[in-house]
């Protein structure tokens, strides 16, 4: 943080004593006033709810340009990455700061490697569920177990065990998920094959059934691999800034990780992957394409709360770079199944087209996001709509890992703890109950 010359003054139209803030420069993006002293020195807080316009802490991790459509991952644009990396190399760049040589990449791929399986008795979680539990809430019960196996990992504050459980988590998610998927499919669960990259390790975990031997289809292994990068971080959105306030009061990763799990599961966040193809399916029923106007008329109705699903977002008042990827890659996986007529990836297209020319989306700068594209891709992957955020959780575990230990790494981080305006009732005594 560079501390700029330009001061913030506080002043107060009562005359109380004004102060000084100072601003910081980032390397880019916009500048910070630094509160810290605030309260202390003038005994008010300052009120964000929703933090519109306010950064909860320094990073050197992601970078967006909402304005721009821009995503850097430690500097690098998402488009080079997804052309030119695979998961594992983007695991390591948002983990150690850069992406790795060839020596490196085979150590980190080996390191993972070793870690793919989970203790047998994690199987036995999963027989208290239901087998139509919905693959999310199975996910926020395994991740946060693993803290019951991996004592030798749990101390956050160890660099050690950091590691470790970076390791741990990235290996070990892809063998969960494809757990909580056979769970609900009454199949046997496979076991991960080491031999195999990330990506084609987790189709052969999801797909791959012990009577016959399951083969790759090299175009499907190459966007679940896109998709896991295109989802891999994504600055101090909800589920990582869960993540940073619960592991702040020092609780083990794996904790910290089931808490960014639950928050990911929200429609507004990680769910929209889900809703987002649910809202296409239900077009298609009231009628397709020539239904969309009727729909589009529903999403801007102030009485009813019918959203774009896929579309919007806090930070990107523009194209989400994700989503023209995401969009690529549909093309890609449906042109290779033979899938180009897809119906739902041509009302996708046609919703999407409809949208960006109505002023409601653009006066509000609502475009399609992650999500929009995501789910079209997943489905024709094979991978059941209940599945999809649960495969967001696998792909964002690295970026809530990277973004825990770098504020564990701080020496100024402190636990997390905001205040509040409290407009609830003063003081007053309790009247005995015949009184009430
Ligand atoms: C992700 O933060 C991240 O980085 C998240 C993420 C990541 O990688 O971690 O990018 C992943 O969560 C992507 C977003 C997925 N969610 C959705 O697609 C759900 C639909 N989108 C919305 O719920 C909404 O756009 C949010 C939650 C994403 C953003 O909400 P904001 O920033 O709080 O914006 P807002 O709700 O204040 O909306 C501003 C206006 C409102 O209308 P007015 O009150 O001005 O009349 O736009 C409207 C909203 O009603 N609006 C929408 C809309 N999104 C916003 N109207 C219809 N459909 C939508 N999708």
């Amino acid at each position: 943080m560079t501390p700029s010359d330009v001061k913030a003054t506080l002043s107060f139209s009562d005359g109380s004593p004004s102060m000084d803030l100072p601003i910081y420069k980032g390397s880019i993006g916009p500048d910070v006033i630094d509160i810290r002293k605030l309260y202390g020195q003038t005994g008010k807080f300052t009120y964000d709810p929703g933090f519109l316009s306010t950064a909860s802490c320094n990073s050197t991790i992601t970078y967006i340009d909402g304005d721009k459509g821009e995503l850097l991952y430690r500097g690098y644009p998402i488009e080079q990455l997804a052309q030119n990396c695979d998961f594992l190399e983007t695991c390591h760049l948002l983990l150690y700061g850069d992406l790795p040589d060839e020596a490196q990449k085979k150590d980190f791929t080996a390191r993972v490697s070793n870690h793919t399986m989970v203790n047998e008795q994690m199987q036995f979680f999963l027989r208290g569920f239901r087998r139509d539990a919905h693959p999310m809430a199975i996910m926020t019960g395994l991740v946060g177990a693993l803290s019951a196996f991996y004592h030798d990992s749990t101390d956050i504050n160890n660099p050690v065990h950091r590691e470790i459980a970076a390791i741990r988590l990235i290996a070990k998610m892809p063998t969960l998920v494809s757990m909580a998927y056979k769970y609900t499919q009454g199949q046997p669960y496979m076991y991960p094959r080491n031999k195999l990259s990330y990506a084609a390790n987790f189709m052969h975990l999801m797909f791959a059934n012990p009577c016959e031997e399951y083969e790759q289809n090299d175009v499907l292994v190459r966007a679940m691999d896109r998709i896991f990068i295109l989802h891999a971080d994504h600055e101090q959105n909800a589920s990582t800034s869960t993540v940073r306030l619960c592991g702040s009061s020092g609780t083990n990763p794996f904790a910290a990780i089931a808490a960014g799990v639950a928050c990911l599961w929200g429609p507004a966040h990680g769910g929209a992957n889900e809703a987002a193809l649910n809202m296409l399916g239900d077009i298609q029923k009231m009628g397709g394409v020539e239904k969309i106007g009727e729909f589009i008329k529903q999403v801007k109705d102030k009485n009813s709360t019918v959203k774009l699903m896929g579309f919007g977002h806090r930070v990107y008042k523009n194209y989400d770079p994700r989503a023209k990827l995401m969009r690529e890659t549909c093309h890609e996986v449906l042109g290779a199944l033979g899938l180009q007529n897809d119906p739902l990836f041509k009302l996708a297209m046609a919703l999407e087209k409809i949208a960006l020319e109505d002023d409601y989306f653009v006066s509000r700068k609502l475009y399609p996001n992650v999500d929009f594209y995501s789910g079209i891709v997943q489905r024709a992957i094979g991978i059941p709509v209940p599945l999809f955020t649960a495969i967001f959780a696998l792909a964002r575990t690295v970026g809530w890992i990277a973004q825990l230990n770098e504020m564990i790494g701080d020496p100024e981080y402190k636990i997390g703890r905001p205040r509040q305006l409290y407009v609830g009732s003063v003081a007053r005594d309790v009247k005995p109950i015949t009184q009430r």
